[in-house]
Order: structure tokens, then sequence, then C-alpha cells
């Protein structure tokens, strides 16, 4: 297993997949709260203006993800805890989105005109958390990029099936995109097979499969239990913390995220 993200020194995480429906959100929510749980003092962005993380959180603040972008496009200055909905959790704050229609009040110069700033902002809120990690939209576009390119590292989730080979094909060739444009270097840490199903033939197939692209590898079983947890807006360490999807998303945090080596 390779070092750990603290190893590294890297601490702003986006969790990407240009394909929905594969986990992102769900991963965002239970290592964000797995990490505040272990005493990190975590901050969370919902990339996402479909904002389904916001909605398990409850959208509270004044303003939100889109308006931040706005607000560097105007100049205003940024007050960080206008955006906050604070203390989600101990130790866990959410910058939420609620706009739907952001991307059709920030067209794509807008966004990328707001990539610069945004990158200075989380240069500025990464002193005061020991992590913040990034959900993001289902899509190849400026805002995921935006995000990505702000970030030390990316993970992908992703379903076991080899039609997932392409789409993390996608992402791997977006990612370096983004490091070339931002002229620095995004680690991608971890493939984060969610729903994976030991039972199915086909599983060794596919861990020799992604095996391939030599990125260490990560799978949470499928689980009812996280489903249902997720509709009723509690992590799976206050739902079921002995469950077998909490012990695997324990290991990355422990693992990935947390570990000295
Ligand atoms: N380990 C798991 N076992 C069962 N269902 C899961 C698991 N992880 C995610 N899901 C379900 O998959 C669906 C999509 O997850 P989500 O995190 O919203 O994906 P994304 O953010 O990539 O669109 C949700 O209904 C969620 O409850
Ligand atoms: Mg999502």
């Amino acid at each position: 297993m390779s070092a750990s993200l603290r190893d590294r020194g890297l601490s702003v995480v986006a969790v990407a997949n240009q394909k929905g429906g594969v986990g992102k959100t769900s991963s965002v929510i239970q290592i964000a709260a797995g990490l505040a749980k272990r005493g990190e003092r975590v901050l969370v962005i919902d990339g996402d203006p479909q904002g389904n993380l916001s909605l398990f959180f409850g959208p509270e603040s004044k303003l939100d993800f889109g308006d931040l972008l706005a607000a560097f496009l105007r100049g205003t200055p940024i007050r960080l805890p206008d955006f906050l909905h604070k203390r989600v959790r101990r130790n866990l704050d959410v910058i939420p989105a609620r706009n739907r229609n952001l991307r059709i009040e920030l067209d794509d110069d807008d966004i990328s005109r707001s990539a610069k700033p945004f990158a200075d902002f989380i240069s500025s809120v990464r002193i005061r958390y020991d992590w913040v990690l990034i959900d993001t939209s289902p899509s190849n576009s400026r805002l995921e990029r935006l995000l990505i390119a702000a970030s030390d590292a990316v993970i992908i989730p992703l379903e076991f099936q080899l039609f997932s080979v392409s789409g993390l094909e996608a992402v791997l060739s977006e990612v370096k995109e983004c490091a070339d444009e931002a002229g620095k270097e995004i680690l991608i840490h971890s493939l984060i097979f969610t729903k994976a199903e030991n039972r199915l033939n086909r599983v060794n197939t596919y861990r020799n499969v992604f095996s391939t692209f030599s990125i260490p590898i990560f799978e949470i079983c499928k689980s009812e239990y996280l489903s249902r947890s997720l509709e009723k807006s509690r992590t799976i360490w206050e739902c079921g913390p002995s469950s077998y999807a909490a012990r695997d998303y324990a290991r990355v945090i422990d693992k990935g995220f947390l570990e000295l080596q």
C-alpha cells in the first residue's frame, strides 16, 4: 500500500467521476464524517449544483457555493462564515450547493475566470482545516475542472463493471489536463469500488483488469444498510458502526488518509 495522504502532505481531495450514481456523494459523506469523528477538522465543499450532499446535511448558510463563485467574479471580499453550514457534525463544516441553475447563471467563461480565485480561496482555508473534501458533479465540465484543479489529490469511485474502464480513462485524462493547465501535480490517490459484491464470479476478473492501472484500490461492500442510512440523513458511523460498509470506509480513512508509515 502506498503512503497515506497525510504522509504525503496532501489535504485537499476531490472525489470525481464523470458518471453519476457511482458513490461520489456517499463516499464524501462517509469519509468526511469518519475523519471528523477521529478528531480531524474537516471542510466539505458541495461542488455539485444538484446539491445531494447538501440535502443530506441540510443546506443551512446564508450563501452557497454558487454565490462564492459569483463573489469571485464581482471581486467582492469573501467572509468564509457567510458560506458555511457550520458544525453539521462535530469538527465538520460544509459549504453547501443549492442552486441547480448555477451552470445557467455562470457560463463557462465565468467559471474559468473563477478558477484562480477559487484555488487561492482553497489555499486560504486549508490552514483552518486538516482536510478539505470536494464532491463534484457527474460531468466533464468547466466546473468539475475548477474543483479538480484546486485539489492536491483525486479519489475515483467506480462500480465494478467493465464499462467503468472507459469512465476511469476519461477521469484520468481530465485530471492530467487540469494538472497541466494549473501547472501542478495532482495525485490520483485511489479507486474506490463502491457496491462491491464478492459473491459475483466476475469480481476477480475486474480486480485483475483494474490492477493494471497501478492505482491503489479500496472496495466498499454493497450495503442496503448504507443506502437506507443515507436516506435518513445518517452516516454509517451513526447508523451502523459495526457494519461491513463501516469497516470498509474505516479502511479508506485509516490506510488512505491517516496512517503514518
Ligand atoms: N456501498 C453501497 N451499497 C449500496 N448502495 C450504495 C453504496 N454506495 C452508494 N450507494 C447508493 O448508490 C446511489 C448513488 O450514490 P451517490 O453517492 O449519490 O452517487 P454519485 O454521487 O456518484 O451520483 C445512492 O442511492 C446510494 O445510496
Ligand atoms: Mg453525487
